[in-house]
């Protein structure tokens, strides 16, 4: 479809901008390409020129989501973007995340059919003509490009990396409807209407963006897979670290349980649970190990699993909000070691009262623990890792 932009009467004052707009032919793409970026610098420009040939006969743009990379990709997209009205980019500034990066991009587009791919050469654009087709042909809502059909390949991948993503298939298709090939490919096409059937559920942790919109999409998405080989990363280096296994698994429990209980808190019982192991560890080594009165050796204990509970919860549990910088750090485990005393405080004093009103000892002892972690939570997610507010 061709169109002119038409001009009203309160664009007439600027008259040269007028004339460049009144020749210019408007062809909206049919899809937009979302594309992650962090550190690409080298493939860039490869990925649009390919995309380029690959869709030679459609119309098209592509959007490039990055986050502050610090090696020159912006410089890069800059320039191109400058050159080329079909390349356009978002730069995000202090946030991290390919989810949430996919998701700002595919809503700063409207074209109809919107593809996400990744940025180093990994996933083959020679299919996305065949994708583009299947969607056009109209029984699906989402073309999920496949390593495993036949036909589809992993290239040189170690016996490791296969097994991990065997067992993530495997737990992807328990809560899956649709028992596709390759639930956790990066590479697909779907249709915007089928994104917004699923964008205000989205989870948005970490790198599996296609799962959560499978997940989250109400009714369910009509799917369709094609094969194609993963290849080698051409250049720079992959983002992943062994922490997506972790956000794998808050993805999947978010969308069972998400809506009875967070996340982010069983994360912090789990972590809260390895400061109870220290906290013994250290009562016995200065009691019995080195002779230490039980009530220092216990003040102690109590200190050692502070500090490293709220070490773990800053690299884990509170990642995306994680604090850095000495004085951060330091007022942020001040302030987390004074709530976690007041949750002790209100541990110790439920139990008791319970306790006094002949509940057995170990559901007293329950209840307190229960009470304190909800406290800890509570308090130190609201003043420890506030929300960064920008
Ligand atoms: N904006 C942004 N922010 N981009 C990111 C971030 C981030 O925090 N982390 C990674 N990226 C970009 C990378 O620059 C790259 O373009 C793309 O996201 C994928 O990152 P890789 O580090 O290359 O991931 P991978 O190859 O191990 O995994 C990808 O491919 C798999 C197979 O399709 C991911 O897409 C997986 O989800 C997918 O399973
Ligand atoms: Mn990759």
């Amino acid at each position: 479809m061709t169109d002119f932009i038409e001009l009203s009467e309160a664009d007439r004052p600027v008259r040269k901008e007028r004339r460049i707009l009144t020749g210019t032919v408007f062809e909206p793409p049919l899809v937009s390409v979302i594309i992650p970026t962090l550190n690409e610098r080298d493939n860039v420009r490869e990925i649009v020129a390919r995309l380029g040939k690959a869709l030679a006969g459609e119309t098209w743009e592509v959007v490039f989501v990055d986050d502050d990379s610090a090696d020159g990709t912006l410089d890069v997209l800059h320039d191109l973007s400058r050159s080329d009205p079909r390349v356009r980019f978002l730069h995000r500034i202090g946030r991290r995340g390919l989810a949430s990066a996919v998701t700002e991009g595919v809503l700063s587009t409207s074209s109809p059919f919107v593809a996400v791919m990744d940025c180093d050469l990994q996933h083959d654009v020679a299919v996305l003509p065949t994708m583009v087709r299947r969607l056009q042909e109209g029984d699906c809502d989402i073309v999920v490009a496949s390593r495993f059909m036949t036909d589809g390949g992993v290239g040189d991948w170690s016996k490791n990396r296969l097994f991990l993503s065997n067992v993530a298939k495997r737990l992807a298709h328990l809560v899956l409807a649709s028992k596709i090939t390759d639930p956790m490919s990066g590479f697909f096409l779907m249709r915007r209407h089928a994104f917004n059937l699923a964008v205000r559920d989205l989870s948005n942790q970490g790198y599996k963006i296609l799962l959560d919109i499978l997940l989250s999409a109400k009714p369910s998405l009509r799917v369709s897979e094609v094969p194609y080989t993963f290849r080698a990363r051409a250049r720079g280096e992959s983002k992943v670290e062994p922490i997506v296994v972790l956000e794998y698994f808050t993805l999947l429990f978010d969308k069972l349980f998400g809506h009875v209980i967070p996340p982010r808190f069983v994360v912090f019982s789990l972590v809260g649970g390895g400061g109870v192991l220290v906290h013994m560890l250290v009562l016995a080594a200065l009691n019995r190990g080195f002779g230490a009165v039980f009530v220092t050796a216990e003040i102690f204990a109590a200190i050692a699993a502070m500090v490293f509970n709220f070490f773990v919860n800053n690299l884990l549990t509170y990642r995306d909000r994680r604090l850095v910088g000495f004085w951060p750090v330091a007022s942020g485990l001040l302030i987390f070691c004074v709530l976690c005393s007041i949750g002790a405080v209100a541990n110790v004093g439920i139990a008791s009262a319970l306790f006094r009103r002949d509940y057995s000892w170990w559901l007293a002892g329950l209840a307190g623990v229960f009470v304190g972690a909800v406290w800890n939570y509570a308090t130190t997610s609201l003043f420890t890792w506030r929300r960064a507010n920008r």
